[in-house]
């Protein structure tokens, strides 16, 4: 029996959205379904915003950064009545299912439509922050490591012409994952997490300590979400304020580089600069390595959008991808663990 498949891509873009849609809709395509993008994420859901999606949409799209169907960070249980029109265009379309590309927030939405609300919906794990649970990686991270490490690898080269210290300030929210793994990649000299915040003080002994090695130029690495924090117990999230906060609640964050680097300058008398990569971490192509899980991910979506196995998420779970349910992937966030900082604190200072 054919299917009329929707899919959605929410949140904020990240390379490999567009392997994903290519995915859902090649294999959707093969089994005689019809598939109908939805557009802006769940507000195209709300506002009836939809365009088919067929071979000629999805050609050549693979290597394309950003998303064809656009997105938002819309929540629909937000307003008063997004939810009522959000299911009477689910029913005027005739959907049988459900495919979301997209992170905690739009995923959460979907474990709450599935739980609440019946619908036959699946997951895809999308976020250049790697922040969802059950699953090892979400696609998009890999892309973004890879823009901050080429990053840090060409600030290397004017910090020690210059002998400055640089100081780096990459994405991932309330999360460390970039800043670990971009600051493992490209030996950064100090990295600041939000889920372990080494003290200004710490990172500056870190710093006048690899001068006193005889090197007179170092690389530190701050993740937007860490909190300055000082020996005296005193803590500081610099963002944008509660103003700037979207329908999920989360601030916009960002300038934390700027406030670190005139700690730097300050305490140490070390020449300081500051560079925020933004969102040129989430533009331009994936990687291979994004290409293929987003390839996987859609694939295995697309199967238990067959299967009527509604409810789940596709998860890389070693090296294998499996089913788990949305709600478990949206429960907590995965923060960096422990010994990944350890791995990366071999080599401060
Ligand atoms: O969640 C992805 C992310 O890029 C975060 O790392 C960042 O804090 C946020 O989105 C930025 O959001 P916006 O695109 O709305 O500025």
């Amino acid at each position: 029996m054919s299917k009329r498949v929707g899919v959605l891509t929410g949140g904020g873009d990240c390379p490999g959205l567009n392997a994903v849609i290519r995915a859902v809709t090649r294999r959707s395509l093969a089994r005689g379904y019809e598939v109908t993008g939805i557009r802006a994420g769940w507000r195209g859901l709300v506002e009836g915003l939809f365009q088919p999606l067929g071979p000629r949409e999805i050609s050549g799209i693979l290597p394309r950064g950003g998303t064809i169907l656009g997105t938002s960070r819309t929540n629909p249980f937000k307003s008063d009545d997004g939810l009522e029109r959000l299911r009477e265009n689910f029913k005027t379309q005739g959907f049988d299912a459900l495919v979301a590309i997209g992170g905690e927030d739009t995923l959460g939405v979907a474990a709450r439509l599935h739980e609440e609300e019946d619908f036959p919906v699946v997951g895809v794990p999308k976020t250049i922050d790697n922040d969802l649970s059950a699953t090892d990686y979400t696609f998009g991270f890999d892309t973004a490591v890879w823009i901050a490490t080429e990053a840090i690898d060409r600030l290397h080269t004017t910090a020690e012409s210059h002998n400055r210290v640089m100081v780096v300030e990459v994405m991932g929210r309330h999360t460390g994952w970039i800043a670990v793994m971009s600051g493992i990649a490209g030996g950064a000299d100090v990295i600041l997490i939000p889920e372990q915040p080494i003290t200004v003080e710490e990172a500056c002994e870190d710093l006048r300590h690899r001068h006193e090695r005889g090197k007179d130029f170092s690389i530190v690495v701050v993740s937007e979400g860490y909190e300055l924090t000082y020996e005296s117990g005193q803590r500081q999230q610099v963002g944008q304020g509660p103003d700037a906060s979207d329908e999920f609640g989360h601030v916009r964050l960002g300038g934390v580089g700027e406030a670190l680097a005139r700690e730097i300058e300050e305490r140490t008398g070390f020449e300081t600069r500051v560079t925020v990569l933004g969102h040129v971490q989430r533009g331009g192509s994936p990687t291979p390595r994004d290409r293929i899980l987003a390839t996987r991910y859609g694939l295995k979506a697309a199967d238990l959008v067959h299967e009527g196995s509604f409810g789940l998420m596709a998860a890389l779970q070693g090296d294998r991808i499996v089913a788990v349910p949305l709600k478990d992937a949206v429960a907590k966030l995965k923060t960096v663990p422990p010994d990944w900082y350890e791995t990366a604190k071999a080599f401060f200072g």
